[in-house]
């Protein structure tokens, strides 16, 4: 399926670390206003806008969400249901892209899985929220000057039970240079996250590299 660009969508990331600063670059540069908040020190927030560019903004999370029509959740998954939490009310009627892998610090275990996912335990924590799972290529792809990995764009699995909302997500995915594949409900998080899990563990454990990449042959 092709997604057509869509250059007015207000970007809101929470997570200002090597993910959440990569997808707000790139996103930036299609065109999209971004605001970035999340970090442990307010420098560090401001660092990743300034390393955004395109008049990318540095705020709160509080402020982030309410700029945002879409948030982006780009967190260490250990504190991710706390800060979910406590922005749950402000996430109400927006689109949550749930980038988190909910990982063991060994990478080679998932701290919940399989009967449910991280995806699905974020709507549960923000229940009027319309949350899309799509665990986004490296970071260091994102960050380099093409993500292309033998011709082929990274395919990205979107997961959600909202229809339009899986629609935007994907359109972003691919604004970020990779490619979206409609997977369908959230609950098929609690598959798309093991790839994720199998993937970064051959990247860094197996250490074959931040330059592999996973891709759908075939449709
Ligand atoms: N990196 C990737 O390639 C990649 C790819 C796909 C998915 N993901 C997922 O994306 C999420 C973010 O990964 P990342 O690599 O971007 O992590 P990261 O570089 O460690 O960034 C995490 C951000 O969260 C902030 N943070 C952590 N604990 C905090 C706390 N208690 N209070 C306030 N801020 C806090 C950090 O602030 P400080 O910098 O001040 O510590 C940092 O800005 C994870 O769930 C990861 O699994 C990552």
């Amino acid at each position: 399926m092709h997604y057509e660009r869509n250059n007015d969508v207000k970007i809101g990331i929470i997570g200002a670390g090597n993910l959440g600063t990569a997808i707000g670059h790139r996103l930036a540069a299609s065109g999209h206003d971004i605001m970035i908040s999340f970090a442990r020190t307010p420098e560090k927030v401001e660092q990743a806008a300034q390393q955004i560019g395109h008049d990318a903004t540095a705020g709160t999370p509080e402020q982030t969400v309410a700029f945002g029509d879409v948030i982006v959740l780009a967190t260490p998954w250990g504190v991710t249901l706390d800060t979910v939490a406590a922005l749950a009310d402000a996430l109400a009627h927006k689109v949550v892209w749930d980038t988190t892998n909910p990982f063991a610090p060994t990478m080679d275990e998932l701290v919940i899985g399989t009967t449910t996912s991280a995806g699905e335990q974020v709507a549960a924590t923000a229940p009027h929220a319309t949350v899309v799972k799509a665990i986004a290529p490296f970071a260091q792809a994102l960050a380099s000057p093409s993500t292309t990995v033998e011709d082929r764009h990274p395919t990205v699995f979107v997961c959600g039970d909202d229809e339009s909302a899986r629609h935007t997500v994907a359109t972003l995915v691919a604004d970020i240079g990779a490619d979206p594949v409609d997977t369908g409900p959230l609950k098929l998080a609690r598959f798309t996250e093991p790839t994720g899990m199998l993937v970064t563990n051959l990247a860094y454990v197996k250490q074959l590299g931040p330059g592999i990449a996973l891709a759908l042959l075939g449709r």
